[in-house]
């Protein structure tokens, strides 16, 4: 059963058409590589199916904990921060940390936005940094850390809320190989664990490789890649 579904989505920017009726189906626990040329679409198709951009038209379903199909364009934004908040994880390419907070301090943040105590929330902010191998870090700055420790924080703030979707653009991007593939492994394996479904684009067969399956978006449209690896 599909937990997200996105289909005819169009958007422009100007006279560039970003988007040009693409579809996507995400199911429940499945790693899901999103590929593609420079400027194809991919980060929009993915801003589009977070919620963080509207599209001009088309739909996003999206099933959430209590099994209710909602639709992504109808909601309100202050229901679709809701639902980004609880129900999603996201890492960029570059982390995005807070750089005045410590690297604990920004993996406990999702929870105490959420309203968890602080002592609640480091201590499983804690947690997830020792399964992410970052533990080390935990009272640095992000600006005092190596790029594949910052994307590790990065993917253990994604996690610690519990999220049914990680959508995560090139976050191996910026790091050499050897980071991207550990950052990658240690993602993968997180999302597997808890059940999280990860919506990855990527431009390296490398990292599309940790995928149960590849969309390749070409032209703005998107084509599902069904195979079995
Ligand atoms: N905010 C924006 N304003 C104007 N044009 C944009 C904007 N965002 C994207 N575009 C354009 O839309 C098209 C698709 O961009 P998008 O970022 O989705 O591509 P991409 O596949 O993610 O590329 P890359 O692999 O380089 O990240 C491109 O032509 C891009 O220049
Ligand atoms: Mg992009």
């Amino acid at each position: 059963m599909s937990l997200l579904r996105a289909e005819g989505l169009t958007k422009s920017f100007g006279r560039t058409h970003a988007l040009d009726g693409a579809g996507i189906t995400i199911r429940e626990g499945e790693v899901v590589a999103v590929m593609g040329p420079s400027g194809s679409g991919k980060s929009t198709l993915l801003h589009c199916l977070a919620g963080i951009l509207p599209p001009d038209s088309g739909t996003v379903h999206y099933r959430d904990h209590s099994g209710s199909d909602r639709e992504l364009t109808s909601m309100n934004d202050g229901e679709r921060s809701e639902l980004r908040r609880t129900e999603f994880g996201f890492v960029f390419q570059f982390g995005q940390l807070v750089p005045e907070l410590t690297c604990l301090e920004n993996v406990a943040l999702p929870l105490r936005l959420s309203g968890m105590k602080r002592k609640d929330a480091e201590r499983a902010a804690k947690d997830w940094m020792a399964r992410l191998e970052v533990d080390a870090v935990a009272d640095q700055r992000p600006g005092e850390t190596s790029g594949g420790q910052g994307q590790r924080v990065a993917v253990a703030r994604a996690l610690v809320t519990g999220p049914k979707v990680i959508f995560a653009d090139e976050p191996t991007g910026a790091l050499d190989s050897l980071n991207g593939e550990r950052v990658m492994h240690l993602l993968t394996t997180a999302a597997r664990e808890t059940g999280a479904a990860v919506v990855l684009v990527t431009h390296e067969p490398r990292v599309a490789a940790y995928s149960d399956r590849e969309v390749v978006v070409r032209d703005g449209r998107s084509r599902d890649v069904e195979f079995a690896r």
